[in-house]
């Protein structure tokens, strides 16, 4: 079973501005710059406003890489696909808290189901939100932008939750790691970690319109610092 607490801190490029003509080189790219997992993220136009990609693209990526695939649902009814993206490649799937009327129902399908549990926080979503589910899943998803578009910039007063959730899991010696997610590049890369965050999410930073993704995801990991 995967360790997520073994690679801290992890980078998580997400393929959503990717070029999706040329998934495989392109998950080969993140792969070569040292990405760690594969984040997805999956948008239904009713929880986010966007829509972004499902199961075949999941599929696709998986038959690309033998990274873990980091899955974020931001969708409603998360439970009615779970079994589906785990069947599709998923080794971490993670829900958001917003979308789950019975979250601890949720979290046991997907250990059920075989892969890894995350729950994901908006930005204006309480901490207290979470307090009852953290002792049950392997990963909190600290959003730092509302979900919904890559290319957003980092909300600041989010840090803060990630260091007061680092406190919460630090104090009651809980596995969990802490995933943040929205507005993350090289240059709030540290800001990032010193709140708290184990692994990291980064879309628009790993492609740069004109430059190289295998550059920028090695920038990113410079940015991180040594493992
Ligand atoms: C936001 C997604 C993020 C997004 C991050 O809705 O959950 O994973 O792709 O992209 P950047 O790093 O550009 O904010
Ligand atoms: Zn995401």
């Amino acid at each position: 079973m995967l360790d997520l607490r073994s690679r801290r801190p992890a980078l998580s490029p997400s393929i959503l501005n990717a070029d999706f003509g040329h998934l495989a080189a392109v998950v080969r790219q993140l792969e070569q710059g040292g990405a760690d997992y594969i984040h997805l993220d999956v948008m239904d136009g009713r929880f986010v406003p966007n829509l972004s990609f499902g199961l075949p693209v999941v599929e696709a990526v998986r038959r690309a890489t033998t990274l873990p695939l980091d899955v974020h649902l931001m969708i409603v009814e998360p439970e009615r696909y779970i079994g589906d993206f785990i069947a599709a490649g998923a080794s971490i799937v993670t829900v958001q808290v917003e979308a789950c009327v019975h979250l601890h129902r949720t979290v046991q399908q997907i250990h059920a189901a075989g892969a890894l549990a995350g729950v994901a926080l908006n930005p204006s979503t309480p901490l207290a939100a979470l307090e009852e589910i953290v002792p049950f899943v392997e990963l909190v998803l600290v959003m730092a932008v509302d979900p919904g578009y890559g290319g957003q910039t980092l909300i600041p007063a989010t840090l803060r939750k990630v260091e007061r959730l680092r406190r919460l899991i630090d104090d009651l010696g809980l596995p969990a790691v802490i995933e943040v997610d929205g507005g993350i590049k090289a240059s709030n890369m540290a800001a990032v970690l010193e709140a708290g965050a184990d692994v990291v999410v980064t879309g628009s930073a790993a492609f740069p319109p004109d430059g190289s993704t295998v550059e920028a995801v090695q920038a990113l990991r410079r940015a991180m610092g040594r493992r």
